[in-house]
């Protein structure tokens, strides 16, 4: 026994010292960017981890910006990895984007989402679906057909709100409804929140390990994601089959069976899964945090109410949100703004290197990871003043961000900028309209805010509602005025 674990820690050693060895020779040789690889196998993912589950999860990236500058080599989850916190760096990393870089993701997200999915497709069958899916969130599709059914399924979960609610659960409610009507025109019920549960279960498996023999989380996503497909191939099999006799249906899935790619129904799944999973936690997370930091800053909740409720001022409690209120929205569109800055909740993007890179005098070698740090560059002072607090404010007049470019990016950019970046927007502000307008809040318990594995409230944010009567505060409000 004895003579066996000598034996592994002689190995041990020995390939930890050819790490090092090969590592210095190598980044002598490529003027890699400077930064430390940490220890051997686990780099620097633990110290990654920790910062990112704590409420201010800057000093990771600070102190290696104030140690090596704004591009440095680090070691995280299992690979070495140049984090860019640099806005041209970023930009060059976006732009290039099928021909330098290739998108990179975990084993667990491709298995989960499938191989068919937006994310993971490439090339030229990558730009034509990617422009079918904008056409889909575009501001016209919005006005003429998707803003009614936003307004509708707001206020449809806000309804059954009494008393204490998870303001996370019920904002995951709302954007999972609202994708589902927008792909394959359902109203929520039974089969819809079936269908939720199933993937929730799928979501968390993109956090877990890989491997079914280790995590449980792992074998339950797997599972859900089966459940998941079973139930969308019965929808796709029967929306074909009417499709053939005749029937047209305006949405994504309608969209879909009339390409000319003839896809098949495990391509269309796959595709309608993924999109569904890219709106719902992004989204909803957005909606909480928007709440969240009003409510600590009662000076610019009371901004947005008076906003608001000067829209509903004119209009009878039960009308709908026209695209023109939507356009008269100015402060709610600093809120918007400021919430995605400051909440990240895409901290960045990970990408390979095709090939050799020289960038601003380093060398990212071929096959390596990229991180471009949409969070660094949102909350360096050298962009934002006081970056770091919620300041609605500095977006008036357009004046948020300090320089031009790629400074505000909180949806990407290139040729995988965020297809719903206008519908998240507009599914935002009708939230806040009627969040504000319907309702006054108190949170019930301290929630702190973490950023691993995804950005979120540790509590799904707890709040007591209670209704505002809009309409008779605006009449009381005109009578002191006269
Ligand atoms: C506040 C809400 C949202 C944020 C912050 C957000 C952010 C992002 C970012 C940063 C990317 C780029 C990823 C990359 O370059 O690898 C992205 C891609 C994507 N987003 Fe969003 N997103 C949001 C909402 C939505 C919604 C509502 C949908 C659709 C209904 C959506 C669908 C997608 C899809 C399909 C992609 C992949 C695009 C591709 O790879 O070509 N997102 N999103």
């Amino acid at each position: 026994m004895a003579i066996l674990f000598g034996y592994l820690l002689l190995c041990f050693l020995v390939s930890a010292g050819f790490f090092i060895v090969f590592r210095a020779s190598r980044s002598r040789r490529l003027r890699l960017p400077p930064g430390g690889l940490g220890l051997p196998f686990v780099g620097e993912t633990l110290q990654l981890i920790a910062a990112y589950k704590t409420e201010n999860p800057e000093p990771f990236i600070d102190e290696r910006v104030n140690r090596y500058g704004p591009i440095f080599t680090t070691h995280v989850f299992g690979e070495p990895t140049v984090f860019s916190t640099d806005p041209e760096t970023n930009r060059f990393i976006l732009q290039n984007e099928g021909k330098l870089f290739e998108g990179s993701y975990p084993g667990s997200i491709s298995n989960l989402l499938g191989k068919h999915s937006l994310v993971l497709m490439k090339g030229s069958l990558h730009k034509r679906m990617h422009s079918l899916t904008m056409s889909f969130g575009n501001s016209t599709i919005i006005r003429d057909h998707l803003l009614v059914d936003i307004d509708r399924l707001v206020r449809f979960t806000m309804d059954s709100w009494t008393d204490r609610i998870l303001l996370m659960e019920e904002a995951k409610k709302i954007t999972f409804d609202l994708t589902v009507k927008q792909l394959m025109s359902y109203d929520p019920g039974e089969w819809t929140e079936s269908l939720r549960k199933e993937y929730v279960l799928v979501i968390e498996g993109f956090f877990s390990i890989p491997l079914p023999i280790f995590s449980p989380t792992y074998r339950r996503a797997i599972k859900a994601r089966t459940k998941v497909a079973e139930a969308l191939s019965l929808v796709v099999r029967q929306r074909r089959a009417k499709y053939e006799a005749g029937e047209r249906k305006n949405d994504m899935l309608g969209a879909l069976l009339a390409g000319e790619d003839n896809f098949s129904d495990e391509q269309i799944v796959d595709f309608l899964l993924a999109l569904l999973v890219a709106g719902y936690e992004t989204t909803s997370t957005i909606m909480t945090l928007a709440v969240k930091f009003l409510t600590e800053t009662p000076l610019a909740l009371a901004q947005l109410k008076e906003e608001h409720d000067g829209i509903r001022a004119k209009k009878s409690e039960a009308e709908a949100l026209q695209w023109s209120d939507y356009k008269s929205m100015p402060f709610t569109q600093c809120v918007v703004n400021e919430t995605l800055r400051v909440a990240n909740i895409i901290s960045g993007v990970f990408r390979r290197a095709s090939t050799d890179i020289h960038i601003k005098g380093y060398t990212i070698p071929k096959g390596w990871k990229v991180f471009a740090s949409f969070r660094a560059v949102h909350l360096d002072h050298e962009h934002f003043k006081d970056a770091r607090s919620f300041n609605p404010w500095r977006w008036q007049n357009n004046s948020g961000a300090g320089s031009p470019g790629y400074v505000f990016t909180p949806f990407g950019g290139g040729t995988r900028l965020c297809p719903g970046y206008e519908l998240a927007r507009v599914m935002l502000s009708v939230f806040l309209h009627h969040m504000v307008t319907r309702f006054s809040w108190v949170p019930t318990e301290e929630d702190k805010l973490v950023f691993f594995p995804t950005t979120r409230t540790q509590k799904r944010y707890p709040i007591k509602v209670q209704r505002r009567d809009i309409f008779s505060q605006i009449k009381s409000k005109t009578r002191d005025q006269s």
